[in-house]
């Protein structure tokens, strides 16, 4: 079961308080009818076809792209290189500190149960880049070079490095074997690569986005890998699916979801939405759920042009209760925290009951480490309620591949409504737009001369304001 708890965001009868600390009630209610409209804007969107994730539990082709390829290369491989940046990079991730035992890439082989290390690169940093080479066995290391346009200079980059480092190393055909691309099945430059030079490479469906992809090869290929029980965390997602497939709000949690927080920003004032997981193997999630939160809806109305959208944060239980809690209870009334909160984390470690005389001890041991955790969760989430911060709270039996893979969907479908209610495209990033223009046009890419005379044309670093 996956659960998902507002009470705390809802100014029920008889709380006293801030007026602008929770949702009334009455605008609640009156939320059921404008969710038809999101909703009915997310069906028609899908009609449409552009909402290619929702396709993607059902489509075992695709999936069996992954689970095939890894079937056929199982044992060969102790490492599994992402090259990828964003939402081919942040997925991955978040499935191997969520579905991996912890401390992963340190385990023996033998822990691993014979499935390799993964390293997802995420940056163009080279001292990162040539600490993991220098490393690696590059004759049992394998490159996955995920792009969906296929032409992103951070990845395009880091695969040229790589490709460069493997064939001095092991020759041409032993590099091209250790290297297999997943991208658009038509369009871009590794689509090229692949078919002129025979490389192996799998599909990301036209109409997935990159921050939606992580049901794709992109996170699918890497986690089948790894081991996990791929088709496990298409049946969660797709459970998910046919739950958040209701037209009615109140039996729908993603636009529960969604309407909680887009009210929370838009009424009260509540801009900045936090993911707090009670978990370590979900911090890495909480990172995956804040570049799709942003990437989505932080941009210009459609209608007139104004800039909206939340401003989303990773936070992890109960370690940020020693950082950033401060801030979520006494700070700006900003704004919302989302708990998950694990109900079974499969393990837990009692604390043993050891100086007794000394009070500050004395009342931990005989409790769980799991139980401490929980009753921690608990305490911030009645703090934050009692001192007129909503906060509400989604409830996951287990971290496994079922249950992230309805998470995922989950959030993916909340980002739609959510779109839909600010107003946006939650499937574009024109923002990120000029930014790599001005980056091709100091690279010298010959296609950016108009970016090249923009920036030129940019007032530059004044002595008198830098020291
Ligand atoms: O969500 C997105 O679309 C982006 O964050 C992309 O994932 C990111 O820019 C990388 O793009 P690509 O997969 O085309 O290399």
């Amino acid at each position: 079961m996956l659960t998902l708890d507002f009470s705390n965001m809802i100014a029920r009868e008889g709380r006293t308080g801030d007026a602008r600390a929770a949702i009334p009630e009455a605008a609640w209610t009156a939320a059921a009818k404008r969710f038809g409209d999101a909703d009915a804007a997310l069906r028609r969107q899908y009609a449409d076809g552009v909402l290619g994730f929702l396709d993607l539990p059902g489509n075992a082709a695709l999936a069996a792209q992954s689970t095939k390829f890894a079937a056929d290369v199982r044992g060969r491989f102790t490492d599994v290189v992402v090259l990828g940046i964003g939402g081919s990079a942040l997925g991955p991730i978040a499935l191997r500190t969520a579905l991996r035992p912890s401390g992963w890439n340190m385990l023996g082989d033998k822990a691993r149960g014979g499935n390799p290390r993964l390293h997802v690169l995420d940056n163009v940093d080279p001292v990162t880049i040539t600490a993991l080479l220098d490393r690696l066995d590059l004759a049992t290391s394998l490159f996955i070079v995920t792009s969906k346009s296929g032409g992103t200079a951070e990845t395009m980059a880091q695969y040229l490095v790589v490709r460069d480092r493997l064939e001095k190393t092991l020759g041409s055909e032993r590099a091209k074997a250790g290297i297999v691309l997943v991208t658009d099945p038509e369009k871009g430059a590794l689509r090229a690569i692949a078919r002129a030079e025979k490389i192996r490479v799998l599909d990301i469906p036209p109409n997935v986005g990159g921050r939606f992809s992580v049901l794709t090869p992109v996170g699918l290929l890497p986690a089948a890998l790894m081991g996990i029980d791929v088709g496990q965390l298409l049946a969660g997602a797709e459970d998910m699916r046919k739950r958040c497939d209701s037209t009615e709000l109140a039996k729908n949690p993603a636009g529960v979801f969604a309407m909680a927080q887009f009210l929370a920003d838009t009424t009260l004032g509540k801009h900045v939405d936090v993911l707090m997981p009670y978990s370590d193997a979900l911090r890495d999630f909480a990172a995956w759920f804040v570049q799709l939160w942003a990437e989505s809806l932080g941009k210009a109305r459609r209608a007139d042009g104004v800039h909206v959208g939340p401003t989303p944060i990773a936070a992890l239980g109960a370690t940020d209760q020693h950082a950033q809690v401060q801030l979520f209870m006494e700070g700006p009334a900003d704004k919302t925290v989302t708990f998950i909160s694990v109900k079974d984390e499969g393990t837990d470690v009692a604390i043993p009951a050891r100086h007794e005389d000394i009070p500050e001890l004395a009342y931990l041991g005989g409790h769980r480490l799991g139980e401490l955790l929980d009753i921690e969760r608990r305490a911030t989430a009645g703090a934050l309620a009692a001192r007129g911060r909503p906060n509400m709270t989604i409830t996951l039996d287990r971290v496994d591949p079922w249950h992230v893979g309805g998470l995922i969907m989950m959030l993916e479908i909340a980002t739609i409504h959510a779109g839909a209610l600010y107003d946006v495209n939650p499937l574009d990033q024109p923002g990120v737009e000029l930014g790599k223009q001005f980056t091709y046009a100091m690279l010298g890419r010959a296609d950016a001369e108009r970016a090249r005379q923009e920036w030129n044309m940019l007032p530059k670093a004044d002595p008198r304001w830098s020291l």
